[in-house]
Parts: C-alpha cells; structure tokens; sequence
C-alpha cells in the first residue's frame, strides 16, 4: 500500500511581483490603530435609499435568475441613451454596451479579448494597480511611459515614442487615480492624432466620469466617447460603484464598437457570463433620474473645498485636484520620510491613513507625494482634519 502524503504541490507563480495591495496594508493598519481611513477610495456614507429600494422591487418581482449575458436590456438602453446625452455619440444597446461585475471586470475582459502574447500594452504611470498583472496574465508585455511628475500631465512625446509594431494596446484613465488630474479636449485630440496612422485599441477608464470640478471654469469629462477617431477603437469603461456610492456593489459597463464588443463578449460569458439581475434592474430604475449623476460634481466639489480648505495651514503642498474624490498633497515640508514610511507614520501616530503614490508605479518611484480620499462624511473629514491640523 503506498502511504498518502499531504502535499499540495508547489506553483510557479503568474504574478511573481504581485503580494498584498497597499490598501488592504493601509486599511488593517487603519482598523488595528483606530485612524480614519482616509486611505482606501470609497464613501462611508450610504446611498441613496430610492437606489436600494430600486434593488429591493426587483428581487420582490422575482428579477432573481440568470439574466441575459450582455446585461438586461434596460440598463444596457439606460447606459446608451446617457452616453448619447453627454457625448454625442450613439452605441448601439445589443452590440455596442455590455454590464459587467463591475470596472474591474471590464478592464481584465477587454485585456484578455485583445492582447495576445508577446504584444505591447502601454499604461501611463503612476496607474490603477490591476492593469500590470491584466496584461501580465494575457501574456502582454507591459510597456510604462510616466506621466509628467507634479502636474500628471500626459507626456505626448515619450507616448508616441513609446508606440512600436507590437502594440496592442494603450490604457488610460481621465479623471485619474491617484492624481486627481483631468485630461483637456486638446489632451484626447492629440491622442487621437497619435494612434490615427496606427492599429494601437484604447481601453479609456473613465470610472470617475461624474466627478469633474470647476464646471464654472468650463472643465467637462473628456470621454473618449465625444472623439470618432478613438471611439473607433476604444473600450470606453466606467463603474455605477463610483457614481452612485456602491462601491460594494461592483457593476460596471464597458461601450465599445460592435466589432470589439463581440471579441469582448466571448471573453466576458466564461469569466463572469452575467451580473447579478435585481442590481440592473435597480440601477436602470434609478438612472432614469438624471439629478443624481449631474449633481455629484457639486457635491464632492463641496467636500474636496472644505478638506483643501483644512489643509491650507498646514505644511502640506496641495497638489490640484480637478477630479475623482482624491486630493494629494507634497509632504516634503512635513516629514523627511518616504512616502510608504510617512503614510505609517501619519496611521499610527497622528491617526489618519493615506495611500503612497509610490504604490502606483513599478518601480516604487517615490516623488513624495501621498493620496487622501474625500469621499467621506463632513464629520470623517473635520475629524481627519483636526489631526492633521498639528502637521
Ligand atoms: C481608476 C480605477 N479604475 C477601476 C476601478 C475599479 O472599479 P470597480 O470597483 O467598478 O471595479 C477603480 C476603483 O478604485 C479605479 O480607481
């Protein structure tokens, strides 16, 4: 009889680089030390109680089994017709727009439906921490062009220079995480002139779409959707979890022509095939509401005023914050510290967390600069800034 051992065998690694995020970091030390968590993106206020309601009618009417593959047709006409609004542009609710479990999901799906091993994906760093290990399991190579430190400007130079024969693809992200920097028209037609002669696709996270600030000053979200030349061969994505305070909730759409949309759709029915039905139901409801998503830039505009407006007398250099609910801010007046050792420093000490920005580069580069997030109760935020008022 051979005796059985308990061994489970020993993997090679697909993600040698990748270990526990900064944020789970930030956010335990956060709950062990008791600091406000000002680290990790998401409110801790609730939403709006129609949209729980709105979910709560369709799981009474019995909206609770498999719905279709590509999102319930309601919200995927909801989603249409919002983009026709804002953008001008027309996608096609069958073909063109797709729900998914969330951004998250989208940006894996679209990556594994176009990048094929050996070809290059272009991220602007410093970038949201799932694009490097999508592109590293689709096989891609991984190609960082930074933006330009301090302002996060795109730098088109080095971008076009970084375009080869092998790339397949470009990501970007307008409002950007963790900067808070908002692309300008000119921004996306000089993209749009760069990829014109190429074959290069863009998958364009627009997650933080509703949250653009200085309307009065005639700053507007720049979808890729409002140009033809990048809408031919964007993914366009974006997440109900950031307009509408259910992060938890993780849903999401990507836009796309038909012809992308259909490699999409192959990918998307064996990894998900579907998310959950009274969620879409709920959420198709409640869009027929404009006000929510036009009001949201007034209302986290008042929030990022008042916790810039607390951090004016400290020796923190605040860095602009046009958009998303992020405001970052230049230590180097505060603390000799790096940015990861300074984030520690200001949990465990003076009682408030924040994220590294040097989380959000490859190389850990470190340019002293860290992340608050504002989408937070006026209580959350006086409370944080009583603590960092001593700084
Ligand atoms: C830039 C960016 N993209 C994507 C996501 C993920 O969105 P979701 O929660 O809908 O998956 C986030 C969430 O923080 C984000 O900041």
């Amino acid at each position: 009889m051979t005796t059985i051992l308990e061994r489970t065998p020993t993997l090679q690694t697909k993600l040698p680089a990748v270990g526990t995020t900064i944020f789970t970091v930030m956010s335990t030390l956060a709950a062990e030390t008791g600091a406000v968590n000002l680290g990790q993106g998401f409110p801790d206020f609730d939403c709006d109680p129609k949209l729980v309601n709105a979910v709560t009618d369709a799981m009474k009417q019995g909206l609770n089994q498999y719905p279709p593959m590509t999102g319930v047709p309601v919200l995927r006409e909801a989603v249409a017709a919002k983009i026709a609004k804002l953008h001008g542009r027309n996608y096609s609710p069958n073909t063109e727009i797709t729900i998914t479990a969330g951004a998250t999901q989208a940006i894996i799906t679209a990556i594994l439906a176009v990048v094929h091993p050996g070809d290059e994906v272009i991220v602007l760093e410093p970038c949201y921490d799932s694009y490097v290990p999508n592109i590293e399991l689709a096989g891609g190579s991984v190609v960082r062009v930074p933006l330009t430190p301090g302002s996060f400007r795109p730098d088109f130079d080095r971008i076009s220079a970084a375009i080869t024969p092998k790339t397949r693809a470009i990501l970007i992200n307008s409002p950007h995480n963790p900067s808070g920097a908002v692309w300008l028209e000119a921004d996306l037609l000089k993209l749009q002139d760069i990829l014109a002669p190429t074959d290069v696709l863009l998958i364009s996270d627009e997650v933080y779409e509703h949250m653009v600030f200085d309307a009065a000053k005639g700053q507007i979200h720049q979808s890729a959707a409002r140009f033809p030349g990048l809408a031919a061969r964007a993914f366009i994505v974006s997440s109900f979890g950031k307009t509408y305070h259910v992060t938890g909730w993780k849903v999401g759409y990507v836009a796309a022509p038909a012809a992308l949309s259909a490699e999409f759709r192959k990918v998307h029915q064996f990894n998900v095939f579907t998310v959950n039905t009274p969620v879409q139901y709920g959420l198709a409801a409640y869009m027929a509401d404009e006000r929510p998503y036009l009001e949201l830039p007034a209302f986290y505009q008042r929030k990022r005023d008042l916790f810039r407006a607390g951090l004016a007398d400290t020796r923190f250099k605040l860095l602009p914050s046009e958009g998303t609910y992020f405001q970052c801010v230049d230590i180097s007046e505060v603390s000799d510290l790096n940015e990861a050792e300074f984030c520690k420093w200001l949990t465990t000490e003076i009682g408030v967390a924040a994220i590294p920005l040097s989380a959000f580069y490859g190389d850990g580069f470190d340019q002293r600069v860290v992340r608050f997030c504002f989408a937070k109760k006026d209580e959350t935020l006086n409370m944080a800034l009583q603590r960092l008022a001593k700084l």
